[in-house]
């Protein structure tokens, strides 16, 4: 007889995630690993060589001085969150005692369901296997496991120390156990947390792709200046900052290819990618990174 796949019930439980291991050191996450550290949790950060590691631990050393800076967190706070950080280049190390695995590496699919096959190996039979994705298949990561209960989206936002929101992705097998125990993690590392079936873009990309695409639209029509669609949603919808901007923030290349999965898996015109968004990304006006989107830095 084939044994049957883990069941959500079988997966042993821990109560309360203590260990973390953060695989992938770069924008996200070095953010994820300082948020879990500041908030009492012991931290492995792990990347491909010895220098993204240092690179991703010197990341967090700076996100606490500017809070030191800013009166947000204590020095003393600071160097106790820094106790719980540390650096591996092994992934086999990094997990050997994790509670919950938060991975952070490109989104890639194949990459991503190769690392999670590896994880799921060397990680303890309890732990949580997350990932940060922002728009690729809870369901279909799992599947590259044989505990696809205890596989999980958690997708945090940049900078993960400044914004709020922590996107619960359930997918097809995860565990109702399992989003209990990454809820409770999000609202100890003071997230505030909402729950999303797996579907293309969750609930945050899909709306904001959709924003972001029809002020291109309009922008490409020439409804209105760049400044002035901006300022349509900052001051007409309390947004904290207008679709093209935002879009220069994350990098058009970036959006680009959101939208162009969107419109694969979805297949409404709302995500066909505008010909401005090509245009631009064709010729390297990627945004604030390259110094020309939208807006010129
Ligand atoms: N940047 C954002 O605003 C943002 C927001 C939410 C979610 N995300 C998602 O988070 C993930 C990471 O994005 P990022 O912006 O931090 O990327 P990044 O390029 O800044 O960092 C990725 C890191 O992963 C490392 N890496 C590559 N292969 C690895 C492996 N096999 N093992 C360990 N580390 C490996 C790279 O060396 C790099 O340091 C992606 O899935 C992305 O879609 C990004």
């Amino acid at each position: 007889m084939i044994a049957p796949q883990s069941l959500p019930d079988e997966i042993p439980m821990t109560p309360e995630i203590k260990t973390l291991a953060v695989l992938g050191a770069g924008t996200m996450g070095h953010g994820i690993a300082g948020q879990a550290a500041r908030f009492g949790c012991t931290v492995v950060l792990n990347d491909i060589d010895e220098a993204r590691v240092q690179k991703g631990l010197d990341a967090v050393r700076a996100t606490f001085r500017t809070a030191v800076d800013k009166g947000k967190m204590t020095s003393d706070e600071a160097a106790a969150s820094l106790d719980r950080l540390r650096g591996e280049v092994s992934v086999e190390a990094a997990v050997a005692s994790a509670d919950l695995v938060v991975e952070a590496v490109p989104e890639q699919m194949p990459l991503k369901r190769a690392l999670f096959e590896r994880v799921e190996a060397a990680a303890p039979a309890h732990a949580l296997l997350g990932t940060n994705t922002s728009s690729l298949s809870i369901t279909e990561i799992a599947s590259a496991t044989k505990t696809p209960a205890r596989v999980v989206g958690l997708h945090f936002f940049n900078p993960v120390a400044v914004m709020p929101l922590l996107e619960i992705v359930r997918g097809e097998h995860t565990s109702d156990a399992v989003v209990a125990a990454a809820r409770a993690f999000g609202e100890r590392i003071q997230k505030t947390c909402i729950v999303v079936r797996d579907s293309p873009g969750f609930a945050t990309s899909r709306l904001g792709i959709a924003l972001g695409n029809e002020a291109m639209r309009m922008f490409e029509e020439g409804v209105a200046s760049a400044e002035d669609i901006d300022k349509a949603m900052v001051l007409g919808y309390r947004h904290p900052i207008g679709p093209l901007a935002l879009t220069d923030l994350v990098g058009l290349d970036v959006r680009l290819a959101i939208s162009e999965h969107l419109h694969r898996e979805l297949g409404t015109d709302t995500f066909r990618p505008p010909q401005v968004l090509r245009r631009m990304v064709r010729a390297g006006k990627l945004g604030k990174k390259t110094g020309e989107g939208f807006y010129k830095y």
